[in-house]
Parts: structure tokens; C-alpha cells; sequence
């Protein structure tokens, strides 16, 4: 292969150095088709170097998207520790607790991921989207030779929650869609960013109400489902409670 590969109309992977061709060709052909239609004028660039990384490039503009779970932002939110909202409304700030798995069926760019593991619960992790589960399995990947303690407690299944096989179960089930039909506010932070322009709108609400009820199942304690401030709760189910921050909530469901 050259040293860019078209994989598909808006990405395109590309090797830093020589020695990241044959990386480069492994993942052009693994997200060869994806996403096989154009969801918005921008154009993406998967760069294969010591760390993947997404460039987008806007007109004249170009943004660099890297995960990194020793940021120091990351490090901030972890310090938090049981005053983090995600952690209290996952009931992982009592010393009591008895939660030891937690499913995280949208993990996105592994943020949350991260966080709930890093209380020392183990965390299966579900992203369905082909690119964006190489960038989050590329980060886990250097987190652990890193040494990084939470990236231990972490697995990643690159698919659709929904089809994992066989039957899984936790005890609390994390749920963090952000897409819903109606108006949405700009995302925030350029992780985010590319992830609401590269999604788009795939993220129907029937879709969200399906994985919403599939988690409701395999949740031993309880679902917690993030929302916008402003967003109705998912597929009209009054939760058990709910914790809200300056820009979110968390919309928490308890068994039984
Ligand atoms: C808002 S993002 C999650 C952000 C994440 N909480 C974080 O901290 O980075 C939602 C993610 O869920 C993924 N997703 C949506 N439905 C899914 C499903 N049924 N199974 C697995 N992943 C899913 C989307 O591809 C997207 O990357």
C-alpha cells in the first residue's frame, strides 16, 4: 500500500514513518467500508504512529484528537475520586458498596470508562463504531504497558452492547448515548466534538430505548443513564433518582 489508503469517503489512514506501514495497512483494511456513507464535509485522517491519532481538517482548519488516560485533565477527574457525579450516581462513593462490575455499553472515547475504573471496579466496555474502537483500543493498549492500574480492570469489545455474546450481566449498567432527535447543543471539548460530527445522527431515539431496555436487564443494582440538563429521561421511565451537575445529569434506575 502507499503511505495513504482511502478506506472510505472520509478517512483515510495514513503511516507517520515506514516503520508504522504495515500497522496502517492492518487497520485501513479492518475499517475498510466504514462508515460507507458521508455524514458531514469534514474530512478525517487516522495518523499511525507511536499512538493513533484523528486529524480533522475543517477549510484551513485542523484539530488533533488523541486519547490519553494519563492527561492531566484525566488525572484531575480521577482525583475527584467519590465526588465525581458518575461515580456517586454508579453508588461507587459509599464504602460499602458492593458493586464489583459495571458494563459501560457506549464508551465512546473511554472517559467514563476510565473513571469507573479507576474505583477498582472492573469495567466491559462496548463501542460499536469501528473507528472509534481502534483509537480507545490503541489508548488502552498503551495505558497498560504504561502500568496504568485502571487500564487492568478494563475489556473491550469492539461491537454493538446489544450483540455481545455469551449473555453478559454487572451490576451496574452505564448507559451515555448523547444523541437524541430534537435540538442539541454544540458538544464540548474536541473529543467530543468529532464524536457528535462523526456519529451524526445515527443515534436514534429507538435505538436508545432498545439498548436502554437491554440494559435494564442485565443490571443486577442498577442503570444509570446520562443525559443533557434538559433532556426528557429515556423512553419516559421515571428513574429511582436522578444527579444533576452544571451541563448534565445522571438519571439513576435501581432494581427491585
Ligand atoms: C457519547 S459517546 C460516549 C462517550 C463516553 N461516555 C466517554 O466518556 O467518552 C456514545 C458512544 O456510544 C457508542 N454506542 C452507541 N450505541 C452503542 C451500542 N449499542 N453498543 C456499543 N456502542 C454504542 C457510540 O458509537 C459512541 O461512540
Amino acid at each position: 500500500m502507499s503511505d495513504r489508503e482511502i478506506v472510505a469517503p472520509r478517512v483515510e489512514v495514513v503511516a507517520a514513518a515506514e516503520s508504522y506501514r504495515d500497522r496502517a495497512a492492518q487497520l485501513a483494511q479492518s475499517l475498510a467500508g466504514e462508515p460507507g456513507e458521508i455524514r458531514s464535509p469534514r474530512q478525517y485522517r487516522l495518523v499511525v504512529d507511536s499512538q493513533l491519532s484523528i486529524v480533522e481538517t475543517d477549510g484551513r482548519r485542523s484539530t488533533t484528537v488523541v486519547i490519553d488516560f494519563d492527561s492531566a485533565a484525566l488525572r484531575r477527574r480521577v482525583k475527584a475520586g467519590t465526588t465525581d457525579l458518575l461515580v456517586r450516581a454508579c453508588g461507587l462513593h459509599k464504602q460499602s458498596h458492593s458493586v464489583t462490575s459495571v458494563i459501560d455499553a457506549t464508551a465512546g472515547l473511554g472517559v467514563d470508562t476510565w473513571i469507573l475504573a479507576a474505583q477498582g471496579v472492573e469495567v466491559l466496555a462496548f463501542e460499536r463504531d469501528p473507528l472509534v474502537g481502534v483509537l480507545l483500543d490503541d489508548a488502552l493498549s498503551r495505558a497498560r504497558k504504561a502500568g496504568l492500574s485502571p487500564a487492568s480492570l478494563i475489556s473491550l469489545q469492539c461491537t454493538d452492547a446489544r450483540a455481545s455474546l455469551p449473555p453478559i450481566a454487572a451490576d451496574v449498567v452505564y448507559l451515555d448515548p448523547m444523541f437524541s432527535k430534537g435540538p442539541r447543543k454544540a458538544a464540548s471539548g474536541k473529543g467530543m466534538h468529532f464524536l457528535q460530527d462523526w456519529l451524526g445522527e445515527q443515534f436514534e431515539s429507538e435505538d436508545q430505548e432498545e439498548l436502554f431496555r437491554w440494559a435494564r436487564q442485565l443490571s443486577r443494582q442498577r442503570t444509570v443513564v446520562k443525559r443533557g440538563l434538559k433532556a426528557p429521561v429515556m423512553a419516559g421511565v421515571t428513574p429511582t433518582f436522578q444527579i444533576s451537575g452544571k451541563t448534565h445529569r445522571f438519571d439513576v434506575y435501581q432494581q427491585g
